[in-house]
C-alpha cells in the first residue's frame, strides 16, 4: 500500500502567511502541521509516499527531504495548478500504478491518525474506505450517508440541505477502481474535480465504499482559527522540559517546554507553551498555549493562546492574544508621540486593534 499526500493548494485562508509559505509548514507545538500526518501514515505501516506539491514545492522538500526521518520514502509529485482533490489521483496515476493507497489531505491534524481506518480497509473487501466524524454544521464539509452494515450509500460535497452529520474528514483509503472514476468526473461548481465526486461515481456503479468513524479529535487547519486550536489540543499533551537557560528570576509553570539554546529571562512562562530553540524571552508572560518557534526574541509583552513563526521579534507590547505571526515579523510599541499605530503590512494581513 502507498500513500499519497496532499499539500498543493493555496491556503487562501491563512493569508498572507501562506503568500511565501506552505500552509502545511505552518508549525502547531513548533512543529509543522504536515509532519503529524506523515507520522500518522508510518504509524499505518505504509512506507511509500507521493507527495504532491505546488507553490510551496521547495520548502516542502526542504523540510520533509527523502522522507527518512519519518521512516519514510518520499517521492514528489508537482501539481502545476489545484484543480482538485481527484486531479491530484489523476496527476499521480502513473507513480500510483496498481497499488491500493491511502489519501492524506497534509492540513488536515488527526490525533489518533489513521491506523483504524487502514486496518478496516485491510480487514474487508470495499473498493474504497472513507473515514467519516460528526460535525455540528456539514455544509462545509463532504457529506456521506451511511447504511447500518457500514457501507456508504450516497455523498454529497458540502450540500445546502445535508442529509447527514457525517463529514468526510480528510483521509481515504483506494483501490484502483478509483482511477476510472477520477476520469469520469466532471469539475464542480467551484472548478475542482472532488473526491467525493469520484467516491459517488464508485457507489452509484455498485462498489463497496465503507466507513470508519472518528471519535478522537480532528481539524482541518486551513484558518487561522483551526491552527490556533490544533496548536492548543497538541501543547495540552506537551510534557515539560527544559533544555534551554532559564535564570532565576524567571517562573515556568506547568508543561512549559524550553528548547535548546532558548533564554528565558525575568519572566514567567505558563504551560501549555513552547519556547523554540535560541530564542530569548525577556521581562515577558508567556502563555498559556503559545507556541513561539526558533530564534525568536520577545521582550516586555505579553502573549497568550498563539503561534508565533521563526525569527519573529515582539518587543514592548502588552496582550497579544488568539495571533498567527509569520517569520520574521516584528511588532513593537510606538516609541516617539503621537503614540499612533504605524503599520506596515503585507497583502491580505489581518490587524484587531
Ligand atoms: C475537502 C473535501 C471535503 C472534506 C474536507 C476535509 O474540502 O473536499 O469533502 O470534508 O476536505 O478537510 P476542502 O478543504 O477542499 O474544502
Amino acid at each position: 500500500m502507498k500513500a499519497l499526500v496532499l499539500a498543493g493548494g493555496l491556503g487562501t485562508r491563512l493569508r498572507p502567511l501562506t503568500h511565501t509559505f506552505a500552509k502545511q509548514l505552518v508549525p502547531v507545538a513548533n512543529r509543522p502541521v504536515l509532519f503529524y500526518g506523515l507520522e500518522a501514515i508510518a504509524s499505518a505501516g505504509v512506507r511509500e509516499v507521493g507527495l504532491v506539491v505546488g507553490a510551496g514545492a521547495r520548502e516542502i522538500r526542504a523540510a520533509v527531504g527523502d522522507g527518512s526521518a519519518f521512516g519514510l520514502r518520499v517521492a514528489y509529485l508537482p501539481q502545476e495548478t489545484p484543480l482538485g482533490l481527484a486531479h491530484a489521483v489523476l496527476i499521480a496515476r502513473e507513480w500510483l500504478g496498481d497499488d491500493d493507497f491511502v489519501m492524506y489531505l497534509g492540513d488536515n491534524f488527526i490525533q489518533d491518525g489513521i491506523d483504524q481506518m487502514v486496518d478496516d480497509f485491510r480487514a474487508g473487501e470495499a473498493d474504497a474506505q472513507v473515514l467519516l466524524a460528526r460535525v455540528p454544521d456539514p455544509t462545509a464539509f463532504g457529506v456521506a450517508e451511511v447504511g447500518a452494515d457500514g457501507r456508504v450509500t450516497a455523498l454529497e460535497e458540502k450540500p445546502e440541505r445535508p442529509r447527514s452529520d457525517l463529514a468526510l474528514v480528510g483521509a481515504y483509503v483506494f483501490t484502483p477502481a478509483v482511477h476510472d472514476a477520477v476520469r469520469a468526473i466532471r469539475p464542480s461548481a467551484r472548478g475542482e474535480l472532488e473526491i467525493t465526486d469520484a467516491l459517488g461515481l464508485l457507489v452509484g456503479t455498485g462498489r463497496v465504499v465503507r466507513a470508519t468513524r472518528l471519535t478522537g479529535y480532528w481539524k482541518d487547519t486551513g484558518s487561522a482559527v483551526g491552527m490556533l486550536e490544533v496548536n492548543r489540543t497538541v501543547l495540552d499533551t506537551s510534557r515539560a522540559r527544559t533544555e534551554g537557560e532559564v535564570d532565576d528570576s524567571s517562573e515556568l509553570v506547568g508543561q512549559v517546554v524550553v528548547e535548546r539554546g532558548a533564554r528565558v529571562l525575568n519572566s514567567r512562562i505558563v504551560g501549555p507553551a513552547v519556547i523554540g530553540a535560541r530564542s530569548v524571552i525577556s521581562d515577558s508572560h508567556i502563555g498559556p498555549y503559545a507556541s513561539i518557534a526558533e530564534g525568536c526574541q520577545v521582550r516586555h509583552s505579553e502573549i497568550e493562546d498563539s503561534i508565533v513563526l521563526t525569527g519573529a521579534r515582539l518587543e514592548g507590547v502588552r496582550r497579544v492574544e488568539s495571533s498567527l505571526i509569520g517569520r520574521e515579523v516584528m511588532v513593537t510599541s510606538a516609541r516617539r508621540r503621537p503614540v499612533a499605530h504605524q503599520l506596515i503590512l503585507g497583502d491580505h494581513s489581518q490587524v484587531h486593534v
